[in-house]
């Protein structure tokens, strides 16, 4: 699968062996075919088992992963994408991503090695994650074809109108992460009179407006069955022009994930 699909299922600290395995089968046989994990986040084997036990072929979903900050050069890429593809149980990932620009993180011996990763048919293509338009842009430059997105945070309280208008210059999706505000987006009071007009959850309001966005798709984590499918339910759902002005208008710039090696 080569385009990336709209919405995904996140799993960061979904670490609990039962419920990883279950929420990725679960999501994989609803209908979301994008599954998102880490090599930090330590459930790649639970999330390998998942994609085994759905009904779908692999062919059909699109799997991502990243490479942890320590493993960025360029003989650690390799070797940890080998572990990773163990872990997970598969022959090739479509996205791997630098998870972050930091650690052992070098623009061009980094992207050398990823770009090898494409050659040996490790992953189908690169991710850049939590990169800073100048990043971004330097990036580009090295591995212009196969760069395909930039993983950042943005929700309706960070809106990332720079970052977006970059991706898109570039032709990158903007895949945005912590979609819901890690559960800040059930606290704003403008999302839930949307929610309350349209008869949804508020969660379901973040993702379509995200969705709507040219160029942007959204990775809700849920672990619970009832979450997964709310969150299915965005695909569904279509907000008008009010609604949109009324998100825009929310001026608010917090940023929920914030460790202190982000480049910002
Ligand atoms: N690249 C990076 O550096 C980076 C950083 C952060 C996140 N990510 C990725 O993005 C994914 C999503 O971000 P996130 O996990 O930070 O936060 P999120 O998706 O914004 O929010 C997840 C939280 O919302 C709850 N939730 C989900 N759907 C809900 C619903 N319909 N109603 C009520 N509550 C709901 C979840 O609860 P339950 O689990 O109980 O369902 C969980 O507590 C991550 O899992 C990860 O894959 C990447």
């Amino acid at each position: 699968m080569s385009e990336i699909p709209e919405l995904g299922l996140g799993t960061w600290q979904n670490t609990d062996r039962e419920e990883c395995v279950n929420s990725v089968k679960t999501a994989l046989n609803i209908g979301y075919r994008h599954i998102d994990t880490a090599q930090v986040y330590g459930n790649e084997e639970e999330v390998g088992e998942g994609l085994e036990k759905a009904e779908v072929d692999r062919e059909d979903y699109f799997l991502a992963s990243k490479v942890w900050i320590d493993q960025l050069d360029p003989e650690n890429v390799k070797a940890s994408t080998e572990k990773s593809l163990e872990k997970l149980g598969v022959d090739f990932i479509d996205l791997m991503y630098i998870h972050w620009p930091a650690g052992d993180y070098s623009p061009q011996e980094t992207l050398k090695a990823f770009k090898e990763l494409i050659h040996s048919r490790d992953i189908r293509s690169i991710g850049v994650s939590n990169f800073t338009p100048e990043q971004l842009e330097k990036a580009m430059e090295i591995a212009p074809r196969h760069i395909i997105s930039n993983q950042v945070e943005m929700h309706p309280l960070l809106q990332q109108e720079e970052l977006l208008e970059k991706c898109r210059e570039h032709g990158i999706t903007l895949v945005a992460y912590s979609p819901l505000a890690r559960g800040e987006v059930f606290n704003v009071p403008e999302l839930k009179d949307i929610a309350e007009k349209h008869g949804v959850s508020e969660a379901q309001i973040s993702l379509a407006w995200l969705m709507q966005k040219e160029g942007v798709v959204a990775i809700p984590k849920a672990s619970s069955e009832k979450h997964i499918r709310d969150n299915y339910q965005s695909l569904e759902l279509e907000l008008d022009q009010e609604d949109i002005e009324k998100i825009e208008s929310i001026d608010r710039e917090e940023r929920m994930v914030d460790p202190e090696f982000a480049p910002w």
